[in-house]
């Protein structure tokens, strides 16, 4: 009989492409996928390090995972992700049943891991565990890409293309949990763009700590900017490379690429650094049809003085200059971004410019954190000196203010058509689906015309969602 492997993801969305190659990577070698822990010999987890919480939930889950080990023995448990990166000895000492701890970066040594789990079992008595740490990897070997293909949903898919980050914002773990940035070769991308497209999904959503770093480091040694360069010169070298002649691979040619040679209707991406998002971007956003208008930029904060502090490497007036940029160039963007409350050092005047910068863009959603230290981390050396009773009353405030502007910007679309993407039905039954701008769409219709790209009036709206009627 064969295998039955069970995955729980927690995290961003890199973390969701991470886990379906996972599961494609153990399909290919006989497993079979359940959707309940009971029902699996492997158990894993993929876990989230990006804020404190993350991580005490997983904890709590593989906790509580522990004891069903009292009952099946022979269940093996794995802790993969940024977790078993930032915490692999915590993980051990205070999961002891666990069996493998895997990182961002070791993903592909899984199936020789569980391989040599099960080898140990064999020769060691079966209650004492069989613990394996992977080898610490500073960087995913791209190239070592194993066969099998495991995709969660229908229609809509992610493709990563790029791993790591190189930067160093002071509160972030990712550069620790994911290393360097390499970057996949762009011939590989776009067989997997159009290989989506024949198998009928109508969006990509291509995936990066920083998209905007694509083209950095290839598996080959390639990349026009070799390691060590200043990132600062990414756009100027691009450009002057491109008027005389050079072949440059980086984001915007990318956009471009798949574009104009695969017939995949949709292409989203994420994530942007303001820092590398430049005029070149804006253009091949404005001049790709398949490139849908939207973009994630994260600031992070509304204050030079924070901003600084957090080493971002950008001044809130340079951040407001590419967003008036990117909007001349691309009218009707949708704006969303990412913002840290009680960031340390976060004064009330702090936190009245980030008020006063997201009343004053207006972006279309916002994810709104509270800052929690993160152990390793420049900033986890300065205190977490912002009361949490604070952080709850800014981070209350600003979640009330995107609310009204969003709901504001929704109504906008009362009694307009837009393009949706019908995606799937939801649970209460509707056609549920996005704009290009990434709202959301939900309408009435049968089940054959999902994965059709329709146009939709829209009636009515919720704090969230637009509700109208195929036109
Ligand atoms: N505390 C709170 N939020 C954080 N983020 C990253 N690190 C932390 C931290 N230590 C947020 C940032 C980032 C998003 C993915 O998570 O806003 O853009
Ligand atoms: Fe973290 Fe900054 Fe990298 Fe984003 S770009 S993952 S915030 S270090």
């Amino acid at each position: 009989m064969g295998k039955h492997v069970y995955l729980q993801t927690y995290g961003c969305q890199m973390n969701e492409r991470d886990s379906e190659e996972i599961l494609g990577m153990l399909t290919a070698q006989g497993y079979s996928v359940v959707a309940r822990e009971a029902e699996a010999d492997v158990i894993l987890l993929n876990t989230c390090s990006v804020r404190e919480h993350a991580e005490a939930r997983a904890f709590g889950k593989m906790g509580a995972l522990q004891r069903l080990k009292g009952e099946r023995p022979d269940v093996v448990l794995g802790v993969l992700g940024c977790m078993a990166k930032a915490q692999r000895e915590e993980v051990f000492r205070r999961l002891p049943l666990v069996d493998l701890v895997a990182g961002p970066a070791e993903i592909y040594d899984l199936p020789d891991l569980l391989a040599r789990v099960a080898e140990r079992r064999q020769r060691a008595a079966a209650e004492e565990p069989a613990r394996l740490l992977a080898v610490d990897r500073p960087v995913r070997p791209l190239e070592k890409k194993p066969a099998g293909d495991y995709r969660a949903r229908p229609i809509t898919a992610f493709v990563t293309i790029m791993e790591g980050c190189d930067k160093t914002c002071a509160y972030c773990i990712v550069p620790m949990t994911r290393g360097q940035e390499v970057s996949r070769p762009l011939g590989e991308v776009l067989e997997e763009v159009e290989r989506l497209a024949r198998a009928g999904y109508r969006q990509v959503t291509l995936l990066g700590q920083n998209v905007n770093a694509y083209g950095k480091r290839f598996p080959d040694g390639s990349g026009y900017l070799g390691p060590g360069r200043r990132e600062r010169l990414l756009v100027e070298e691009a450009a002057a490379a491109e008027a005389a002649g050079a072949r440059v691979v980086d984001f915007p040619v990318l956009l471009r690429q798949i574009d104009a040679r695969t017939s995949i209707p949709r292409v989203r991406f994420t994530t942007s650094h303001p820092f590398d998002a430049h005029e070149r971007l804006f253009r091949a956003m404005a001049e790709c049809r398949a490139v849908c208008e939207s973009l994630h930029l994260p600031v992070q904060s509304g204050s030079d003085r924070v901003l600084r502090r957090m080493r971002r490497g950008y001044t809130v007036a340079s951040y407001l200059a590419k967003v008036a940029r990117l909007r001349e160039l691309v009218p009707d963007v949708a704006l969303s971004t990412d913002i840290i409350v009680g960031f340390p050092g976060e004064t009330p005047e702090d936190f009245e410019a980030t008020r006063a910068l997201v009343a004053d863009v207006e972006y279309d959603g916002a994810f709104i954190f509270k800052y929690s230290a993160r152990p390793g981390t420049e900033a986890a050396g300065w205190g977490d000196d912002v009361p949490r009773a604070v952080k709850e009353a800014r981070h209350r405030a600003l979640l009330e203010l995107q609310e009204a502007i969003s709901r504001r910007k929704l109504e906008r679309w009362v009694g307009h058509e837009v393009e949706v993407l019908l995606e799937e039905r939801n649970r209460r039954g509707q056609l549920a689906g996005h704009t290009r701008g990434n709202l959301n769409v939900v309408c009435d219709g049968p089940d054959a015309r999902i994965g059709e790209l329709v146009p939709v009036r829209i009636e009515r709206v919720t704090p969230t969602t637009m509700i109208g009627v195929v036109a």
